[in-house]
């Protein structure tokens, strides 16, 4: 990751700008311009324009830019992980939440997860087969192109396919990872033989081929869903598991389904949001935390209170995370009383204007992971499509093993239940009951992809970054609100706080020191000068002015911005085109 210079001002300048959002007054665009798309690597938006070109749409593209995400970004995301979807389809004027997440094997019991002395076993927890679930990436693929894309899957996987076989370069952040996850993952076999392919771990600027993920995506493309849960695929990843002391059954491969959920919507200052439902968290705190500041002009405080009332937002609603979310086809969760504009209203008053609410303290609560794995891609296209895709394998190179003859490298997704109540993962974040391992069940996600809407302007958002996540797409609205561009957005100076531990982080540069102490001298323990984090990808589209835009996080040199113009017939019959692209922003 390279480091960046955060300038305060970038914050105070949102500030300035910030108006609510006004009441359009001018002619809105019926269609966007064309198509716009951020991912965190340039062939993966690469592939999704080449798809928009073959004739696809929105969904199409998704599919294409997820598959080559899989593909070149092992460290991040992949078929062994999981994901979600939010689209907007315009024919129907419907968006739905396409649940992909990880389910937990049934042998995932709690006592599974527990060392001799009733500790939790952190390396069964993120290292190896005990640590993944069920992957529902390759399910997500299937369904996304089946339902609602133009194109068959093998043309839209065929970008990522081509790069599986014939290889791409290898980039910093790939050579990092594997240094930090390399005595786990030179454990597997399946791993060695990808990652050790030429004798020696990937290499910055050398060629990476995987030709066994190539095979893996020619099955999906072939045989669908059957092609990786059913058959030979399944076998080698039954096999694998059961080689390194872990438990799957077939009848659990084969009978992974996606979900399709109603997304959840709220408002905030005249924006209509659309996010992620349970089980991810995100939606409900995004909920939560922007209608408690619904209570504040933000741009009316100094930076001291604006942080002070911001932290104050985020730790209620983390709270709540901890207690109240899990995974809704097993536990009741209230949601609609969480999201409720009056529910937010309680919370905001019991927020000491002046004092920091000491969340209560727990012992012995590490401090987060710094890990800034898991991708998100945003895209818009011609007809006004909308897709809000996060995917993830967890931590960096997820549990490290890849099954032997499948390129596919397997999530450690199930730390993300609370394997021991009480107990913080490796985000720090901690759940009870509500999200406890079960056989079949979806583990807490803190993944938020979202849209936003008001009535000249729409934007597409989402991050990586584990509990961290909620606050970067927080700080991005707030951002949209303010009136920032696509790319100033993904730029923006980044804080959180999650309830426990009851601390703020700040990236370097975010907090001046003058606030710093403000802050402290409020109640607030605040880590300063935290190295940044996250990869925040998102593309906007001006009703007004008919452009489109989009921002990827400078934060990771590998982002990339691609747009597509309408070809000029439709620029004849439409309104006219204005496509303008910022691109990641050079050091
Ligand atoms: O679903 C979640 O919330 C996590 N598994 C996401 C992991 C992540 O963002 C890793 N990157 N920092």
């Amino acid at each position: 990751m390279r480091p960046i210079v955060h300038v305060l001002s970038a914050m105070l300048l949102s500030l300035a700008l910030a108006l609510p959002a006004a009441a359009a007054t001018k002619a809105q665009a019926k269609h966007p311009p064309g198509t716009v798309i951020a991912s965190a690597h340039a062939l993966a938006t690469d592939a999704g324009l080449e798809t928009t070109r073959a004739g696809g749409n929105a969904f199409d593209a998704a599919v294409a830019v997820s598959a080559m995400l899989a593909v070149v970004e092992p460290v991040s995301s992949g078929l062994g992980g999981g994901g979600f979807f939010l689209l907007h389809d315009a024919k129907s004027g419907r968006d739905v939440f396409v649940d992909a997440r990880e389910i937990a094997p049934r042998s995932a019991t709690p006592q599974a997860y527990l060392d001799a002395k009733g500790d939790l076993d952190r390396d069964r927890a993120t290292n190896g087969p005990w640590s993944a679930g069920i992957p529902g990436l390759p399910a997500a693929l299937v369904h996304i192109a089946g339902r609602y894309g133009r194109l068959p899957l093998s043309k839209s996987l065929a970008p990522a396919i081509r790069v599986a076989r014939n290889g791409f370069p290898v980039y910093a952040r790939l050579e990092k990872g594997y240094g930090s996850r390399r005595a786990v993952m030179e454990r597997y076999p399946g791993t060695r033989a990808v990652f050790l392919a030429d004798g020696d771990p990937p290499t910055e600027g050398e060629t990476f081929r995987q030709p066994d993920l190539a095979n893996t995506l020619e099955l999906l493309a072939r045989k669908g869903s059957d092609g990786f849960y059913r058959g030979d695929v399944a076998s080698k990843l039954l096999a694998a598991v059961k080689e390194e002391g872990g438990m799957w059954t077939a009848a659990e491969l084969a009978g992974y389904r996606v979900r399709e959920r109603e997304p959840l919507r709220f408002r905030y200052r005249g924006w209509r949001v659309t996010t992620a439902p349970p089980p991810s968290s995100g939606g409900v705190a995004l909920a939560e935390i922007l209608q408690m500041l619904e209570g504040w002009d933000l741009a009316k405080l100094d930076a001291t209170h604006r942080t002070h009332i911001l932290v104050e937002a985020m730790r209620r609603a983390f709270r709540d995370r901890t207690i109240y979310l899990g995974d809704p086809d097993f536990v009741k969760v209230p949601v609609a009383r969480l999201i409720d504009a009056d529910y937010a209203a309680g919370l905001r008053a019991t927020i000491h204007p002046e004092r920091a609410t000491p969340s209560d303290l727990l012992p012995g609560v590490p401090a987060p992971l710094e890990d800034d794995e898991t991708t998100h891609f945003s895209i818009i296209d011609a007809q006004g499509n909308l897709v809000s895709a996060t995917q993830t394998v967890n931590l960096t190179y997820g549990s490290g093993m890849v099954a032997p003859g499948t390129g596919v490298l397997l999530n450690n997704e199930m730390d993300d239940f609370a394997l021991k109540p009480g107990t913080p993962n490796a985000f720090g974040v901690m759940g009870f009951e509500a999200n406890a391992p079960k056989a079949g069940k979806r583990m807490l996600s803190s993944m938020t992809p979202s849209f936003i809407e008001s009535d000249g302007k729409l934007a597409v958002i989402g991050a990586p970054g584990g509990s961290r996540i909620i606050t970067e797409v927080l700080l991005g609205i707030l951002g949209y609100d303010a009136g920032l561009s696509a790319q100033q957005v993904a730029a923006l100076p980044r804080i959180h706080h999650q309830w426990q531990p009851d601390v703020i982080s700040a990236e370097a540069g975010a907090l001046d020191t003058a606030t710093v102490s403000a802050l402290q001298a409020m109640g607030h323990r605040v880590n300063a000068g935290e190295s940044p984090w996250g990869n925040l990808q998102t593309v906007a589209w001006d009703r007004e002015d008919n452009r489109l835009e989009g921002g990827t996080d400078p934060r990771n040199p590998t982002g990339k911005v691609g747009v597509l113009p309408l070809a000029p017939q439709r620029e004849r019959s439409g309104s006219r085109p204005a496509v303008s692209a910022t691109q990641a922003l050079e050091p």
